[in-house]
Protein backbone atom coordinates (compact mmCIF):
# COMPACT_ATOMS: atom_id res chain seq x y z
CA UNK A 1 0.00 0.00 0.00
CA UNK A 2 2.90 2.29 0.92
CA UNK A 3 4.50 1.76 -2.60
CA UNK A 4 0.63 2.19 -4.79
CA UNK A 5 0.12 5.45 -2.63
CA UNK A 6 3.26 6.73 -3.80
CA UNK A 7 3.49 5.31 -6.90
CA UNK A 8 -0.41 6.30 -7.80
CA UNK A 9 -0.51 9.82 -5.94
CA UNK A 10 2.16 11.03 -4.47
CA UNK A 11 5.07 10.89 -6.74
CA UNK A 12 3.32 11.97 -10.22
CA UNK A 13 2.06 15.24 -8.35
CA UNK A 14 5.57 15.76 -7.12
CA UNK A 15 7.30 15.25 -9.86
CA UNK A 16 4.96 17.76 -11.59
CA UNK A 17 6.60 20.50 -9.22
CA UNK A 18 9.83 21.85 -9.43
CA UNK A 19 11.98 19.94 -7.79
CA UNK A 20 13.17 22.20 -4.90
CA UNK A 21 9.66 22.89 -4.39
CA UNK A 22 8.43 19.20 -4.29
CA UNK A 23 10.97 18.91 -1.54
CA UNK A 24 10.03 22.27 0.58
CA UNK A 25 6.93 20.67 0.38
CA UNK A 26 8.09 17.50 1.50
CA UNK A 27 9.88 19.11 4.01
CA UNK A 28 6.87 20.78 5.31
CA UNK A 29 4.74 17.53 5.91
CA UNK A 30 8.18 15.81 7.74
CA UNK A 31 8.25 18.81 9.91
CA UNK A 32 4.48 18.97 11.04
CA UNK A 33 4.60 14.82 10.74
CA UNK A 34 7.50 14.62 13.50
CA UNK A 35 5.87 17.26 16.17
CA UNK A 36 2.75 14.59 16.20
CA UNK A 37 3.70 11.28 18.52
CA UNK A 38 0.57 9.24 16.76
CA UNK A 39 1.45 10.89 13.54
CA UNK A 40 4.70 9.32 14.11
CA UNK A 41 3.50 6.30 15.32
CA UNK A 42 1.42 5.39 12.15
CA UNK A 43 4.34 6.44 9.73
CA UNK A 44 6.58 3.65 11.76
CA UNK A 45 4.04 1.23 11.48
CA UNK A 46 3.86 1.61 7.86
CA UNK A 47 7.09 1.65 7.30
CA UNK A 48 9.54 1.09 9.72
CA UNK A 49 7.42 -1.67 12.03
CA UNK A 50 8.87 -5.07 11.18
CA UNK A 51 11.48 -5.82 13.31
CA UNK A 52 15.29 -6.47 11.60
CA UNK A 53 17.85 -8.67 13.26
CA UNK A 54 21.14 -9.05 12.43
CA UNK A 55 21.91 -6.68 10.23
CA UNK A 56 22.99 -4.54 13.48
CA UNK A 57 26.62 -2.85 13.09
CA UNK A 58 28.58 -1.64 15.64
CA UNK A 59 31.02 1.22 14.36
CA UNK A 60 33.13 3.25 16.07
CA UNK A 61 31.81 2.49 19.26
CA UNK A 62 28.15 3.78 18.13
CA UNK A 63 25.58 1.33 17.79
CA UNK A 64 23.54 0.94 14.00
CA UNK A 65 20.14 -0.79 14.08
CA UNK A 66 20.72 -1.26 10.44
CA UNK A 67 23.82 0.14 8.44
CA UNK A 68 21.30 2.40 5.91
CA UNK A 69 21.64 6.16 6.48
CA UNK A 70 20.60 9.34 4.72
CA UNK A 71 23.07 11.35 2.92
CA UNK A 72 24.25 14.54 3.44
CA UNK A 73 21.95 17.31 1.63
CA UNK A 74 18.11 16.51 2.60
CA UNK A 75 17.98 17.27 5.90
CA UNK A 76 20.20 20.28 5.44
CA UNK A 77 19.29 22.23 8.81
CA UNK A 78 18.16 19.24 10.62
CA UNK A 79 14.77 19.95 10.70
CA UNK A 80 13.33 16.73 10.23
CA UNK A 81 14.94 14.14 12.42
CA UNK A 82 12.01 12.30 14.18
CA UNK A 83 9.75 12.11 10.84
CA UNK A 84 13.65 10.31 9.00
CA UNK A 85 14.13 8.21 11.97
CA UNK A 86 10.33 6.87 11.41
CA UNK A 87 11.35 6.12 8.67
CA UNK A 88 13.38 3.02 9.29
CA UNK A 89 16.82 4.52 9.04
CA UNK A 90 19.76 3.53 11.07
CA UNK A 91 21.48 6.79 11.05
CA UNK A 92 21.35 10.24 9.75
CA UNK A 93 23.34 13.06 8.60
CA UNK A 94 22.32 16.71 8.17
CA UNK A 95 23.90 19.53 6.71
CA UNK A 96 26.26 20.32 4.96
CA UNK A 97 26.59 22.95 7.30
CA UNK A 98 28.60 26.14 7.33
CA UNK A 99 29.87 28.33 10.22
CA UNK A 100 27.30 31.75 8.84
CA UNK A 101 24.14 31.36 7.53
CA UNK A 102 24.02 31.15 3.40
CA UNK A 103 21.29 31.61 0.36
CA UNK A 104 23.24 28.97 -2.09
CA UNK A 105 23.01 29.70 -5.94
CA UNK A 106 20.34 31.25 -7.97
CA UNK A 107 16.81 28.81 -8.15
CA UNK A 108 16.69 26.96 -10.15
CA UNK A 109 19.33 24.94 -8.90
CA UNK A 110 17.68 20.92 -8.75
CA UNK A 111 16.88 19.18 -11.99
CA UNK A 112 15.48 15.47 -12.32
CA UNK A 113 16.42 13.01 -15.09
CA UNK A 114 13.70 10.38 -14.65
CA UNK A 115 14.84 8.74 -17.33
CA UNK A 116 18.52 8.21 -16.08
CA UNK A 117 17.42 7.72 -12.24
CA UNK A 118 19.45 10.59 -11.75
CA UNK A 119 19.50 14.13 -10.13
CA UNK A 120 21.63 17.51 -10.63
CA UNK A 121 22.20 19.97 -8.04
CA UNK A 122 23.88 22.93 -7.76
CA UNK A 123 22.58 24.47 -4.36
CA UNK A 124 25.57 25.29 -3.22
CA UNK A 125 25.42 24.86 0.35
CA UNK A 126 22.20 26.37 1.25
CA UNK A 127 21.65 26.28 5.15
CA UNK A 128 20.88 28.56 8.20
CA UNK A 129 24.04 28.72 9.55
CA UNK A 130 26.11 26.36 12.44
CA UNK A 131 23.91 28.43 15.20
CA UNK A 132 20.61 27.58 14.11
CA UNK A 133 21.38 23.96 13.56
CA UNK A 134 22.91 23.52 16.73
CA UNK A 135 20.19 24.24 18.49
CA UNK A 136 17.85 21.72 15.95
CA UNK A 137 20.55 19.44 17.27
CA UNK A 138 20.51 20.48 21.03
CA UNK A 139 16.51 19.39 20.98
CA UNK A 140 16.82 16.40 19.11
CA UNK A 141 18.95 15.26 21.97
CA UNK A 142 16.31 16.24 24.69
CA UNK A 143 13.90 14.02 22.84
CA UNK A 144 16.67 11.07 22.60
CA UNK A 145 16.33 10.22 18.98
CA UNK A 146 17.74 6.64 19.15
CA UNK A 147 19.91 6.93 16.12
CA UNK A 148 22.87 8.29 15.54
CA UNK A 149 23.27 11.55 14.14
CA UNK A 150 26.45 12.87 12.10
CA UNK A 151 26.38 16.38 10.98
CA UNK A 152 28.53 16.98 7.47
CA UNK A 153 30.58 20.77 7.85
CA UNK A 154 31.92 22.87 4.86
CA UNK A 155 32.88 26.08 4.41
CA UNK A 156 30.92 29.47 3.28
CA UNK A 157 31.76 30.33 -0.14
CA UNK A 158 33.58 33.85 0.74
CA UNK A 159 36.15 31.80 2.93
CA UNK A 160 39.16 32.25 0.98
CA UNK A 161 41.33 28.34 1.45
CA UNK A 162 43.79 29.48 3.49
CA UNK A 163 40.91 30.37 6.05
CA UNK A 164 39.08 26.93 5.49
CA UNK A 165 41.14 25.37 8.44
CA UNK A 166 40.07 27.67 11.20
CA UNK A 167 36.24 27.92 9.33
CA UNK A 168 36.30 23.92 9.78
CA UNK A 169 37.31 24.29 13.05
CA UNK A 170 34.94 27.40 14.10
CA UNK A 171 31.89 24.82 12.66
CA UNK A 172 33.25 21.79 14.08
CA UNK A 173 33.37 23.97 17.69
CA UNK A 174 29.49 24.56 17.03
CA UNK A 175 28.05 21.98 16.25
CA UNK A 176 30.01 18.71 16.75
CA UNK A 177 29.43 18.72 21.01
CA UNK A 178 25.83 17.82 19.59
CA UNK A 179 25.89 15.17 16.95
CA UNK A 180 27.69 11.52 17.27
CA UNK A 181 29.83 12.36 14.46
CA UNK A 182 31.14 15.14 12.39
CA UNK A 183 31.88 14.30 8.26
CA UNK A 184 34.04 16.94 6.74
CA UNK A 185 33.25 18.15 3.44
CA UNK A 186 35.85 18.71 0.98
CA UNK A 187 34.46 17.32 -2.18
CA UNK A 188 31.08 19.40 -2.75
CA UNK A 189 31.53 20.27 -6.52
CA UNK A 190 29.25 23.71 -6.15
CA UNK A 191 31.47 25.76 -3.74
CA UNK A 192 34.42 27.34 -6.21
CA UNK A 193 37.83 25.32 -5.00
CA UNK A 194 36.02 23.65 -2.43
CA UNK A 195 37.56 20.47 -3.79
CA UNK A 196 41.04 21.30 -3.88
CA UNK A 197 40.85 21.01 -0.13
CA UNK A 198 41.01 17.26 -0.64
CA UNK A 199 45.50 17.69 -2.12
CA UNK A 200 47.01 16.21 0.88
CA UNK A 201 48.30 19.24 2.27
CA UNK A 202 44.91 21.24 2.64
CA UNK A 203 43.36 18.21 4.00
CA UNK A 204 45.96 17.48 6.36
CA UNK A 205 45.70 21.37 8.19
CA UNK A 206 42.23 21.33 8.25
CA UNK A 207 42.11 17.85 9.97
CA UNK A 208 44.70 18.73 12.31
CA UNK A 209 42.60 21.99 13.19
CA UNK A 210 39.57 19.15 13.90
CA UNK A 211 41.49 17.00 15.74
CA UNK A 212 42.74 19.89 18.11
CA UNK A 213 39.35 21.15 18.54
CA UNK A 214 38.46 17.61 19.50
CA UNK A 215 40.40 17.22 22.16
CA UNK A 216 39.14 20.25 23.89
CA UNK A 217 35.50 19.73 23.16
CA UNK A 218 32.72 18.67 25.89
CA UNK A 219 30.72 16.84 24.19
CA UNK A 220 27.02 15.99 24.84
CA UNK A 221 25.51 13.99 22.92
CA UNK A 222 26.75 10.36 22.55
CA UNK A 223 29.32 8.24 24.03
CA UNK A 224 32.36 6.57 22.05
CA UNK A 225 35.09 8.79 20.21
CA UNK A 226 33.29 11.15 18.05
CA UNK A 227 34.57 9.62 15.16
CA UNK A 228 35.52 12.70 12.63
CA UNK A 229 35.01 11.33 8.46
CA UNK A 230 36.36 12.76 5.54
CA UNK A 231 33.88 13.10 2.31
CA UNK A 232 35.56 11.89 -0.96
CA UNK A 233 34.55 13.22 -4.70
CA UNK A 234 34.07 10.41 -7.06
CA UNK A 235 35.96 12.57 -9.44
CA UNK A 236 39.68 12.20 -7.79
CA UNK A 237 41.99 9.67 -10.29
CA UNK A 238 44.30 7.01 -8.29
CA UNK A 239 46.92 9.46 -6.60
CA UNK A 240 44.02 11.81 -5.32
CA UNK A 241 42.58 9.12 -3.76
CA UNK A 242 45.82 7.69 -2.13
CA UNK A 243 46.32 10.69 -0.73
CA UNK A 244 43.05 11.54 0.66
CA UNK A 245 43.18 7.80 2.63
CA UNK A 246 46.68 8.29 3.62
CA UNK A 247 45.69 11.67 5.94
CA UNK A 248 42.24 9.86 6.51
CA UNK A 249 44.18 7.37 8.11
CA UNK A 250 46.52 9.52 10.10
CA UNK A 251 44.04 12.37 11.46
CA UNK A 252 40.19 10.94 11.00
CA UNK A 253 38.29 8.20 11.87
CA UNK A 254 36.95 6.69 8.60
CA UNK A 255 35.83 8.02 4.74
CA UNK A 256 32.29 8.81 3.08
CA UNK A 257 32.47 7.31 -0.53
CA UNK A 258 31.52 9.60 -2.27
CA UNK A 259 29.47 12.78 -3.46
CA UNK A 260 28.22 13.73 -6.49
CA UNK A 261 30.10 13.74 -9.94
CA UNK A 262 31.05 16.25 -12.27
CA UNK A 263 30.70 13.66 -15.37
CA UNK A 264 27.40 14.32 -16.88
CA UNK A 265 28.26 12.40 -20.05
CA UNK A 266 25.04 10.26 -19.44
CA UNK A 267 22.54 13.23 -20.12
CA UNK A 268 22.09 14.25 -23.41
CA UNK A 269 23.95 17.79 -24.58
CA UNK A 270 21.27 19.92 -24.89
CA UNK A 271 19.83 18.77 -21.43
CA UNK A 272 23.05 18.78 -19.20
CA UNK A 273 22.92 21.37 -16.19
CA UNK A 274 25.50 22.64 -14.14
CA UNK A 275 26.13 21.04 -11.00
CA UNK A 276 26.60 17.30 -9.38
CA UNK A 277 25.30 14.46 -10.35
CA UNK A 278 23.52 11.59 -8.32
CA UNK A 279 21.66 8.51 -8.64
CA UNK A 280 21.75 5.45 -10.68
CA UNK A 281 24.21 6.98 -13.48
CA UNK A 282 27.02 7.91 -10.00
CA UNK A 283 26.81 3.89 -8.60
CA UNK A 284 29.94 2.48 -11.00
CA UNK A 285 32.21 5.14 -10.57
CA UNK A 286 31.60 5.64 -6.48
CA UNK A 287 31.39 1.89 -6.08
CA UNK A 288 34.95 1.74 -7.94
CA UNK A 289 36.19 4.30 -5.54
CA UNK A 290 35.03 3.05 -2.36
CA UNK A 291 36.64 -0.55 -3.59
CA UNK A 292 40.16 1.28 -4.11
CA UNK A 293 39.65 3.28 -0.64
CA UNK A 294 38.93 -0.24 0.75
CA UNK A 295 41.93 -1.46 -0.58
CA UNK A 296 44.21 0.91 0.30
CA UNK A 297 42.96 1.50 4.11
CA UNK A 298 42.80 -1.95 5.06
CA UNK A 299 40.10 -4.26 6.28
CA UNK A 300 39.40 -2.22 9.28
CA UNK A 301 38.66 1.42 8.70
CA UNK A 302 35.38 2.76 8.76
CA UNK A 303 33.82 3.26 5.26
CA UNK A 304 30.27 4.76 4.75
CA UNK A 305 29.52 3.51 0.66
CA UNK A 306 27.00 6.36 -1.00
CA UNK A 307 26.31 6.89 -4.87
CA UNK A 308 23.63 5.37 -6.61
CA UNK A 309 21.88 3.18 -4.41
CA UNK A 310 18.36 3.05 -5.63
CA UNK A 311 17.18 -0.49 -4.22
CA UNK A 312 18.20 -3.28 -2.38
CA UNK A 313 20.57 -4.94 -5.36
CA UNK A 314 22.23 -1.72 -5.22
CA UNK A 315 22.84 -1.56 -1.24
CA UNK A 316 24.01 -5.49 -1.30
CA UNK A 317 26.19 -4.45 -3.94
CA UNK A 318 28.15 -1.62 -2.14
CA UNK A 319 28.42 -3.44 1.11
CA UNK A 320 29.80 -6.18 -0.85
CA UNK A 321 32.61 -3.78 -2.29
CA UNK A 322 33.53 -2.80 1.37
CA UNK A 323 31.01 -0.30 3.12
CA UNK A 324 30.75 -0.72 6.90
CA UNK A 325 27.70 1.29 6.52
CA UNK A 326 25.50 2.99 3.46
CA UNK A 327 23.57 6.25 2.53
CA UNK A 328 21.03 7.01 0.06
CA UNK A 329 19.54 10.20 -1.50
CA UNK A 330 18.69 10.14 -4.98
CA UNK A 331 17.15 6.90 -4.26
CA UNK A 332 14.98 8.06 -1.85
CA UNK A 333 13.47 10.75 -4.33
CA UNK A 334 12.33 8.28 -6.77
CA UNK A 335 11.64 5.41 -5.01
CA UNK A 336 9.41 7.33 -1.97
CA UNK A 337 8.75 6.87 2.10
CA UNK A 338 8.75 2.92 1.81
CA UNK A 339 12.63 2.72 0.23
CA UNK A 340 13.76 2.56 3.66
CA UNK A 341 12.33 -0.31 5.14
CA UNK A 342 12.48 -1.98 1.46
CA UNK A 343 16.27 -1.95 1.73
CA UNK A 344 16.67 -2.68 5.34
CA UNK A 345 13.68 -5.74 4.99
CA UNK A 346 15.48 -7.14 2.01
CA UNK A 347 19.25 -6.54 4.39
CA UNK A 348 17.48 -8.68 6.82
CA UNK A 349 16.12 -11.40 4.70
CA UNK A 350 19.56 -11.80 2.99
CA UNK A 351 21.55 -11.62 6.63
CA UNK A 352 18.98 -14.56 8.02
CA UNK A 353 19.35 -17.16 4.40
CA UNK A 354 23.23 -16.66 5.01
CA UNK A 355 22.68 -17.84 8.29
CA UNK A 356 20.51 -20.68 7.45
CA UNK A 357 23.00 -21.55 5.24
CA UNK A 358 26.20 -21.47 7.49
CA UNK A 359 24.36 -23.68 9.77
CA UNK A 360 25.15 -27.38 9.61
CA UNK A 361 22.09 -29.58 8.27
CA UNK A 362 20.57 -31.16 11.01
CA UNK A 363 20.72 -27.99 13.06
C1 LIG B 1 23.51 16.23 -2.15
N1 LIG B 1 24.68 15.77 -1.57
C2 LIG B 1 25.30 16.50 -0.58
N2 LIG B 1 26.45 16.04 0.00
C3 LIG B 1 27.05 16.74 0.98
O1 LIG B 1 28.07 16.29 1.51
N3 LIG B 1 26.52 17.93 1.41
C4 LIG B 1 25.39 18.46 0.86
O2 LIG B 1 24.93 19.51 1.30
C5 LIG B 1 24.75 17.74 -0.18
N4 LIG B 1 23.64 18.24 -0.79
C6 LIG B 1 22.99 17.50 -1.75
C7 LIG B 1 21.82 17.99 -2.34
C8 LIG B 1 21.16 17.24 -3.29
C9 LIG B 1 19.89 17.78 -3.92
C10 LIG B 1 21.65 15.96 -3.68
C11 LIG B 1 20.93 15.11 -4.70
C12 LIG B 1 22.82 15.48 -3.11
C13 LIG B 1 25.30 14.49 -2.01
C14 LIG B 1 24.71 13.30 -1.34
O3 LIG B 1 24.93 13.33 0.06
C15 LIG B 1 25.34 11.99 -1.91
O4 LIG B 1 26.72 11.96 -1.62
C16 LIG B 1 25.16 11.88 -3.41
O5 LIG B 1 23.91 12.38 -3.80
C17 LIG B 1 25.26 10.44 -3.90
O6 LIG B 1 24.27 9.62 -3.34
P1 LIG B 1 22.89 9.25 -4.10
O7 LIG B 1 22.08 10.50 -4.14
O8 LIG B 1 23.26 8.78 -5.48
O9 LIG B 1 22.26 8.20 -3.24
Amino acid sequence: MGGALWNNLLRPVLFRMDPELAHELARWGARKAGTSGAVLSLIRERYSGRQTPGIERKVWNLRFRNPLGLAAGFDKSADMIPFLEALGFGFLEVGTVTLNPQKGDPKPRIFRFPHQNALVNRLGFNNEGAAAVRQRLKRWTDLAIPIPLFVNIGKNREVKPEDAPAAYRKTFDVVAPWADGVVVNVSSPNTPGLRNLQRTENLRRILEEIAEERERAVFVRGEGTHPVLVKLSPDLDDEGIEGVVEVSRELADGIVATNTTTDHSVIPEPARQRGGLSGAPLFARSTAVLRKVRQLAGPDYPIVGVGGIMDLDDASLKLDAGADLIQIYTGLVYGGPGTARSIIEGLAAEASARRKASLPSGE
